[in-house]
């Protein structure tokens, strides 16, 4: 937020003119904004001079790689550049060198990577005028421009703040923004007072081997949906937590053979629970707890996770939430472990790991709440 004031303190309003003679094709939903006065000289979508505004913030720059880098005179030419990409561009690093520029043109803003945007004597950064520069979002939101009409949208960078802030809302899908990019997420809107994003949805139907287990990205939360997808844990929830804190871990799963649902989460106002958190995000090692290990049990909760469970970290993990991130010593387990094709949902006494048995039947669901 600071460097966001810090940027409006900084910003200058500079108005480039772009005069050039090619014809250019383009056509009116490729335009950056209003601000971009394309003018045809035709009588289809090809122009000769066109119109952007941009707005600079010195001595910084926003630190992503770039979709092209270019050796230019000034910066009329950078903007040109800009211009070229159709909107592709969404803003440019110019650095002075001892001759000239050179000029990064740039597919993402501030709006969505402001954490990218970094300290650099030697470059200016500059931005596109857009609406968002009026603060149209209400508080808890952010604003990301919509350059081809020069509108916005208001994206929110958690489901609990969407909720927060809109109580209404109701469980489903919705746009959340992550990692600098809006993803198609649930949320349980529900449950404990909602705000909870589904990071892994894992079933086996009836009585049968489960599927093997999915494994995906930030860009697969899609996937959620077929009930065999997990986000790699070990890489992305770190990079959730960095773009929007993660408080709680929530474990939902239920196994008809057992006819018990465990719906716990960490309580990360407790010594383990915080301890269980950092776990999970691979800041800490594996160790004995005291129940109940900072566990809380939810109203749908039915099992004894939450009283039993006395050990953080199962031995040979491979994902440290998906694995026993806690559990009680050769019993009470939430657990997938593809290898085997073995799924454990809290209960005890599993007659054998053989790879039939009707023990694995059920669903797991996998929530932090941010
Ligand atoms: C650019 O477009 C204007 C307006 O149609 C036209 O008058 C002018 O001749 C064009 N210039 C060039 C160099 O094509
Ligand atoms: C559009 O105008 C340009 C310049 O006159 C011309 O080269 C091009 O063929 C035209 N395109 C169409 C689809 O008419
Ligand atoms: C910028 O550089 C280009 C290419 O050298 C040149 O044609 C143009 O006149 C320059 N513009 C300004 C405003 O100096
Ligand atoms: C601008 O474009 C977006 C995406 O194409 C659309 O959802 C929105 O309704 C448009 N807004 C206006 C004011 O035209
Ligand atoms: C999870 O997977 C099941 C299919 O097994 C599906 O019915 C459900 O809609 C999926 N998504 C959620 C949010 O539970």
């Amino acid at each position: 937020a600071s460097m966001m004031e810090a940027l409006k303190y900084f910003l200058y309003y500079a108005l480039i003119l772009i005069f050039y003679n090619e014809s250019v094709e383009c056509s009116q939903q490729h335009m950056f904004s209003p601000n971009i006065r394309y003018q045809a000289s035709h009588g289809n979508a090809s122009f000769n001079y066109s119109y952007i505004n941009l707005k600079y913030l010195k001595a910084y720059k926003l630190n992503i790689t770039p979709s092209a880098s270019y050796n230019v005179n000034n910066k009329s030419q950078c903007a040109k550049e800009c211009l070229k990409t159709k909107g592709d561009c969404k803003s440019t690093n110019l650095r002075e060198m001892n001759i000239g520029f050179e000029c990064e043109i740039l597919g993402e803003d501030i709006y969505t990577s402001d954490y990218q945007l970094v300290e650099d004597s030697s470059i200016t950064h500059f931005i596109i005028a857009n609406k968002c520069l009026q603060n149209p979002c209400r508080r808890g939101s952010k604003c990301i421009p919509i350059y081809q009409n020069n509108s916005y949208y208001c994206a929110y960078s958690s489901c609990r703040i969407m909720k927060k802030i809109e109580p209404h809302l109701p469980t489903g899908y919705y746009n959340v923004l992550i990692a600098g990019k809006l993803r198609k997420v649930f949320c349980d809107m529900d449950e404990d007072g909602g705000g909870w994003m589904l990071v892994g949805n894992y079933s086996v139907p009836s009585t049968q081997v489960g599927p093997e287990i999915n494994y995906g990205d930030l860009d697969s939360f899609e996937e959620l949906s077929t009930g065999n997808f997990l986000l790699d844990s070990n890489i992305y929830l770190p990079v959730i937590d960095s773009s929007s804190p993660i408080n709680e871990f929530r474990f939902k799963c239920y196994k008809p053979s057992t006819n018990r649902a465990v719906d716990i989460t960490t309580d990360p106002s407790t010594h383990w629970g915080a301890y269980i958190n950092r776990y999970i995000l691979g800041r800490e090692l594996r160790t004995s707890c005291q129940p109940p290990c900072g566990i809380r049990a939810l109203t749908n909760d039915q099992s004894e996770m939450s009283t039993k469970a006395n050990r953080i970290g199962h031995r040979n993990i491979v994902q440290l939430f998906y694995g026993a991130a806690f559990f009680e010593d050769g019993r009470r387990h939430v657990f997938l472990q593809d290898s085997l094709n073995y799924h454990d949902c809290d209960d005890t006494t599993v007659p054998s790991l053989t790879q039939n048995s009707p023990w694995h039947e059920g669903y797991w669901k996998f929530f932090v709440r941010c």
